[in-house]
């Protein structure tokens, strides 16, 4: 068995009170590696199926280029899963990748998911894999951020008036609910099919903590999504999230119908700061969100609370464009931002690889995915091009960064 490492801290930005994960114990990563000033961080690359290896690369690239300029020396570690995984094992979670990734300081996965396995039964298909790897690594807090950029506003298919200054901070609950909870299945004679929705006080509670907490170093808002009209685990969801806010009154709290949350998204996605919901509703309002930012490319994600941080693009496998080199990396590598900020305690290096993006799209750089939209006259590059392009933005910044710091 891989012994278990102790919990990573969610929020290493905050000012401290990470009352959702009181370990107290252990340091995390990030705090080990401020404390012997060059430490190694083992970061698992599960880069998976359809343009997961194409994206993963160019946020490894990234990281990379960071090593030269900061005494944390980076390993990378490349494992399978998913339909990659079935293919070479038979098994969308191999021992040994589950293994790899509870010893390691941070997972960055790419995507899971292939046509060919769609027949397969649930257990079997590439995604139990992704399931089973959250589960293990324990992280019940997923945050996807979805910002509209004023360069790339123009890309999104909802006016620039409604999308401009739109800045969300979804927290996802990740493990439970219609995902994970029984009973679930088919009935005998297969007429049937069923699955439970299911949340604990305690489920629910550690997910606002975390929600409440980000909010503090935001516009100091959350806006709790469910379905309390019509189903008790919202009721509860309610109750609880309300309860949890109370030690937060600098924080202003509301609550919104996930029916009424999705048409309020396209039509004024700025007055979100945080959002917090359930997984299902998470799922899918994320998605949605995409639409803010022009492609859901652009989307990156960072799972906290658990033994290890993992960190994914929020696009999925992607299996049409698979192969071609035209994927947009920025999700990918945006997630690799939120890698140093949350699990390697690189505060700035994340705000300067996130200001790095901004300048390569302010240059006009886009992959197709974001050209096609925006129908304007800027420079179309492929997947590794838009990557090299970030990798050089951000060189130039921690250029000055550390010129700065050596004066
Ligand atoms: C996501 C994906 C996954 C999910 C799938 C691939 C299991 O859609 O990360 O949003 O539903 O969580
Ligand atoms: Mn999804």
């Amino acid at each position: 068995m891989p012994t278990k490492k102790p919990p990573q801290r969610a929020l290493t930005e905050s000012n401290g009170t990470m009352t959702a994960l009181k370990d107290g114990a252990q340091p995390s990563a990030a705090a080990r590696v401020r404390r012997s000033g060059s430490e190694k961080l083992t970061i698992t690359i599960l880069p998976g199926d359809g343009i997961g290896p194409e994206v993963c690369n160019e946020a490894v690239r990234v990281l990379r280029s960071l090593g030269t300029f900061h005494n944390t020396e980076f390993h990378f570690q490349e494992k399978l899963i998913g339909g990659a995984a079935i293919r070479a094992t038979g098994n969308p979670l191999p021992e040994d990748t589950l293994r790899a990734c509870l010893e390691s300081d941070a997972v960055l996965l790419g995507a899971v998911g292939a046509p060919e396995f769609d027949h397969l039964p649930g257990p079997q298909k590439p995604e139990a894999g992704l399931l089973a790897i959250r589960t293990a690594l324990g992280g019940f807090a997923n945050l996807r951020p979805a910002v509209s950029f004023r360069s790339t506003a123009d890309c999104s298919p909802l006016r620039r008036s409604i999308v401009e200054g739109a800045d969300i901070m979804f927290v996802r609950e990740l493990l439970g609910g219609l995902y994970f909870a029984q009973p679930r299945g088919f009935s005998e004679d297969d007429a049937s099919a069923f699955n439970t929705m299911r949340y604990s006080t305690e489920e629910i509670e550690r997910v606002a903590i975390v929600a409440f907490d980000l909010a503090r170093t935001r516009r100091k808002k959350v806006t709790s999504v469910d379905k309390a009209n019509v189903l008790e685990t919202s009721q509860l969801w309610r109750r609880t999230v309300n309860e949890v806010g109370r030690a937060y009154p600098d924080v202003k709290l509301d609550h919104v119908y996930v029916d009424a949350c999705a048409m309020h998204l396209v039509t004024a996605p700025t007055r979100f700061d945080v959002v917090l919901t359930e997984n299902l509703f998470g799922d899918i309002l994320s998605d949605e969100a995409a639409a803010i930012t022009g492609s859901i490319g652009m989307l990156s994600s960072a799972t906290v609370g658990g033994d290890v941080n993992l960190y994914e693009p929020v696009h999925g496998s992607a299996p049409d464009i698979a192969g071609k080199g035209i994927a947009n990396p920025l999700g990918a590598i945006t997630s690799a931002a939120m890698l140093l900020r949350h699990s390697a305690g690189m505060v700035h290096e994340a705000a300067d690889l996130e200001a790095a993006i901004q300048q390569v799209l302010e240059n006009g750089y886009r992959t197709v995915d974001l050209a096609s939209a925006s129908g304007g006259k800027e420079h179309v590059v492929g997947t590794a091009e838009m990557g090299g392009l970030v990798e050089q933005a951000f060189s130039a910044m921690l250029e000055r960064r550390f010129a700065y710091h050596a004066v």
